[in-house]
């Protein structure tokens, strides 16, 4: 009989900033008993409006560090690092280096019925036409339709500062939490065309961008059905773990440990723990 295999060592996680906590919350959530390594590049965030190659650099830069960390795996939890600097991480580094855009994707391609699909991402993602290639690698008779929504990055960032709670609260038109009318104005601007397009699935193809669900959605309506990665990436990291005889050991009690670039550690603290809905420990800076 085959002896198993478990590997206690860290899941590495990042992005610019807070959005990649989405992925990482997903993550713990289908599997508890891992450790995860989170890395925030607050400092250089937004990704978005910069060059490609600028963060390919980046994301070679933090996979470096994060293998000299130990990790077992890299989820690049940043659609705009991603659709940069996937291909390259998984030709430098031995260790598997999973993206957002792929499974994204692919839950967007099976959702789909009138195969009409809207992405809105970074001006970076955007650009790359990563989604629209991988949707139509799945489904050649699926009409993308993009469209870079930049501002959207720096309204979740903020709102993660304003609110109290779960930063959703505040994004939640249903909520009682007041919505700053200029808020929802930038929404329709953004979201408008999309909803004349007649699409019936539209990705948030951006990790900050699960956390304005409820205001896009408000605005699309409730015949779009939104796609986030998070729960998809959380799957294939699950299935790379499995294939690999990898997962940390039943009853390993995990580690969360959380590295930013930025310098207010403690903003990243509190702000970092209403995304991931978990109390996030001890933050430590870190200069690359
Ligand atoms: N969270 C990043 C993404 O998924 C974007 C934020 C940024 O522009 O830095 O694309």
């Amino acid at each position: 009989m085959d002896t198993e295999h478990f590997d206690n060592r860290p899941i590495g996680v990042f992005d610019s900033g807070y959005g990649g906590l989405t992925v990482a919350r997903a993550l713990q959530k289908r599997l508890p008993e891992e450790s995860i390594l989170y890395f925030g590049d607050s400092a250089r965030c937004p990704y978005g409006p910069r060059d490609q190659a600028e963060v390919d650099g980046f994301v070679q830069q933090i996979c470096t560090w994060l293998v000299g960390r130990d990790v077992k795996m890299i989820v690049i939890a940043c659609n705009t690092a991603t659709a940069a600097g996937l291909a390259h991480a998984q030709e430098n580094f031995s260790v598997p280096v999973v993206g957002v855009v792929e499974p994204g994707a692919r839950a967007a391609a099976h959702t789909t019925l009138n195969r009409r699909v809207g992405v809105i991402a970074t001006k970076g993602t955007v650009d790359s036409n990563a989604y629209s290639d991988a949707i139509r690698h799945i489904d050649a008779g699926i009409t993308v339709f993009s469209t870079a929504t930049p501002r959207f990055v720096e309204i979740a960032e903020q709102g993660v500062r304003m609110a109290e709670g779960p930063i959703e609260n505040y994004t939640s038109l249903a909520s009682k939490v007041y919505i700053p009318p200029a808020l929802q104005e930038i929404a329709r601007e953004y979201l408008e065309p999309l909803r004349r397009c007649d699409i019936d699935t539209l990705v948030l193809g951006c990790t900050h961008f699960p956390l304005l669900k409820a205001l896009i959605g408000g605005v699309v309506g409730r015949d779009v059905t939104l796609i986030s990665s998070a729960r998809e990436a959380a799957r294939d990291v699950s299935e790379i773990l499995a294939r690999r005889q990898a997962f940390a050991a039943p009853g390993h009690v995990p580690c969360h440990e959380f590295f930013t670039t930025g310098t207010d550690v403690e903003e990243f603290r509190s702000f970092g723990s209403r995304v991931f809905r978990h109390p996030i420990g001890d933050v430590a800076h870190i200069d690359l």
